[in-house]
C-alpha cells in the first residue's frame, strides 16, 4: 500500500476571541494516513509560563492528558508514549509530533500555556486523517476511431475529486459521468469516466488528477495513440498474429468438415447402392439432399471464415 508523501496544511490560523486570543495555532491540520502530523501552539504575548499542557478533547469525557513540560523537564501520558513525541518544548512555542496518524488519532486537541498570575491560555487545534490512493486511469477505444472511454478510479477519505486532463487543445471530454461506492472502512471508491474525442491519428497524453479536500493530490499520466475500436483488422500486433492464427484453426477445421463429407458420401453411395437391392427408391433421393445441407453448412462456415 503506497500513501502519498506527507503533507501538513494549514487550512487558516486562528485568534479566538476574547481575553484568551494569545494562542496562535491551526484550525485544522490534515495528515496522510500513516504518515505524522505537527501541531504548533504559540503564545503570541509574552507570559511568565509555569507550565505547558496537551490534552485530546474527547468526546463525552474529560479532556485527555497527553503531556505536558515545564523548564524543569517533560512528560508523555503512558497512553500516548509510542503516538507522540514533543518537538518544540519552548515557554510560549510549543508542539507535539503525531506519528503514523491513523483515524483513532482524529480529533481536536488543546494546548495550554499554564501562566502566573492570570492562569491557562488555550488553543484549539485538531487532526484530521486523510487516505488518499494511487489513481488508476484506463483508456480504451470506443465504436469510433476517433473517440476514446477514459476513465479514472481512486479510493480516497474525505471524498476526493477526479479530473481528466488531456494535453492537445483540440481534444476534448464530453459524456461525463461519475459513480461513488462508500467502501466498509468509510473511504469512498470515486470513479469518472469520460469521452475523449478529436482524435485523429495523432497520439496524446490524457491524465488524471485526484485530491481530498485542502488535502494533497496525485496524478497520473497515459500515453495514447490512436485508438481503433477492438473489431478491426490489426488492432494491434497481437490481435493480428491472433486472427491469422485462428484462420489457420478455421481452415484445418473445414478442411476436417470436408473429408468427413467426401467419406460419409462414400459411406452413403455404398450404403445406397446395397438400399436399391432391397428397397424403394424415395431413400436414395432423401440422402443427396442430405447431402446437400451439410455441404451448404460447409458454405456458411467458409462465408464466416472470410469475414473473420
Ligand atoms: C517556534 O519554534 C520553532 C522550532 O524551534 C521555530 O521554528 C519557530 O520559528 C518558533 N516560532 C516562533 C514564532 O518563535
Ligand atoms: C457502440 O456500438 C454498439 C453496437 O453497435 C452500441 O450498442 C453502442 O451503443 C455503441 N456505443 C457508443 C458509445 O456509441
Ligand atoms: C479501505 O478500503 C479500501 C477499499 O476496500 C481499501 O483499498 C483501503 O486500503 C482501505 N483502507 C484501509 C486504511 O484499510
Ligand atoms: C509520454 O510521452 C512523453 C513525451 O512524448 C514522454 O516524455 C513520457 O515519458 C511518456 N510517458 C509515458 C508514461 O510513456
Amino acid at each position: 500500500m503506497q500513501f502519498f508523501i506527507y503533507r501538513l496544511l494549514f487550512v487558516s490560523v486562528v485568534f479566538p476571541k476574547g481575553v484568551r486570543s494569545q494562542v496562535q495555532t491551526h484550525q485544522t491540520v490534515m495528515a496522510a494516513l500513516g504518515e505524522e502530523a505537527h501541531l504548533n501552539c504559540l503564545l503570541t504575548e509574552p507570559k511568565e509560563v509555569l507550565q505547558v499542557m496537551w490534552h485530546k478533547i474527547l468526546p463525552d469525557f474529560e479532556d485527555k492528558n497527553v503531556g505536558t513540560y515545564n523548564k524543569f523537564g517533560q512528560r508523555v501520558d503512558p497512553d500516548f508514549r509510542d503516538k507522540v513525541k514533543f518537538k518544540v518544548t519552548e515557554l510560549q512555542n510549543s508542539s507535539i509530533v503525531i506519528s503514523s496518524v491513523t483515524e483513532h488519532d482524529e480529533g481536536c486537541y488543546l494546548c495550554l500555556f499554564i501562566t502566573y498570575p492570570e492562569g491557562a491560555f488555550k488553543g484549539r487545534t485538531c487532526l484530521q486523517v486523510c487516505e488518499l490512493h494511487e489513481p488508476i486511469l484506463h483508456v480504451r477505444g470506443s465504436n469510433s476511431s476517433e473517440e476514446s472511454l477514459v476513465s479514472c478510479s481512486v479510493t480516497a477519505r474525505p471524498a476526493p475529486t477526479v479530473t481528466l486532463t488531456v494535453t492537445q487543445q483540440h481534444l476534448y471530454f464530453s459524456h461525463y459521468s461519475t459513480v461513488t461506492v462508500t467502501n466498509a472502512n468509510n473511504t469512498l471508491t470515486v470513479t469518472k469516466t469520460a469521452v475523449l474525442s478529436g482524435l485523429h491519428g495523432d497520439g496524446t497524453q490524457v491524465g488524471c488528477a485526484v485530491r481530498v479536500p485542502s488535502g494533497p493530490q496525485k496524478e497520473v499520466f497515459m500515453n495514447i495513440t490512436e485508438v481503433k475500436p477492438k473489431s478491426a483488422d490489426g488492432f494491434d500486433k497481437e490481435s493480428e498474429n491472433s486472427n491469422k492464427r485462428g484462420r489457420w484453426i478455421l481452415l484445418v477445421v473445414v478442411a476436417l468438415g470436408w473429408s468427413i463429407i467426401v467419406v460419409s458420401l462414400v459411406t452413403t453411395t455404398q450404403s445406397t447402392t446395397e438400399d436399391t437391392n432391397n428397397k424403394d427408391t424415395t431413400y436414395i433421393n432423401r440422402t443427396p439432399s442430405k447431402e446437400d445441407t451439410n455441404s451448404s453448412k460447409v458454405q456458411e462456415e467458409l462465408q464466416y471464415l472470410h469475414l473473420q
